[in-house]
């Protein structure tokens, strides 16, 4: 583990055990990455934009992929898929519908990862704010939502009554 991975565990751990918020600084927007004026407001500003894919990818790769699995390919993490959000969106017709429906995942996705998710007093995904700039964040989500979905799931397997 080198001295920057050690620095961002420490601040993850930090962070989820509300200690020391303002401790860690932000890691640096990955280069490749268009800086933003408007950091943090959905809809995501490079949604259309192939150029950040590949950065996107490298950072899911690096603080994503442990939970939520590798390279987003294949639904065996622990953490949901990230690439089923925009399913319900994918379905509409309605232009103006979809981009509305696209921007209130991107506050969905944006929200949660920023505050990370709390059940019942249990983190079950650390919070970002204090870790990832906002640029990151929607690179990330870029990558995530541009990633090919597999087939639908059939259960041919499972025994007929
Ligand atoms: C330590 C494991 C872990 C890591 C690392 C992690 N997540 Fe999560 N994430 C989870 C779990 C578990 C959930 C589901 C929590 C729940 O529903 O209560 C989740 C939920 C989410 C959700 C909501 C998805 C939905 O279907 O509702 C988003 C968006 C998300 N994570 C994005 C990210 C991104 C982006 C990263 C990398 C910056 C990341 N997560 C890193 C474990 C993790």
């Amino acid at each position: 583990m080198d001295a920057t991975m050690s620095t961002r565990s420490a601040c993850i751990l930090l962070l989820a055990l509300a200690a020391a918020s303002n401790a860690c600084a932000l890691e640096a927007v990955p280069e490749g990455l268009p800086p933003l004026a408007a950091a943090s407001a959905p809809p995501n500003p490079y949604r259309g934009n192939a150029a950040v894919l590949e950065a996107g990818g490298a950072a899911y790769e690096r603080y994503c992929a442990e939970c939520h699995g590798e390279r987003a390919s294949r639904p065996v993490a622990e953490g949901p898929d990230l690439r089923r959000l925009n399913t319900f969106c994918k379905q509409l017709e309605d232009g103006a519908l979809k981009a509305h429906c696209l921007a209130d995942v991107d506050t969905y996705f944006l929200y949660s990862v920023r505050e990370g998710k709390l059940r019942a007093g249990q983190m079950h995904m650390p919070a970002w704010k204090n870790v990832l700039p906002a640029e990151t964040i929607w690179a990330i989500r870029s990558f995530t939502e541009t990633r090919a979905l597999p087939p639908p799931r059939t259960l041919p397997d499972l025994p007929r009554r």
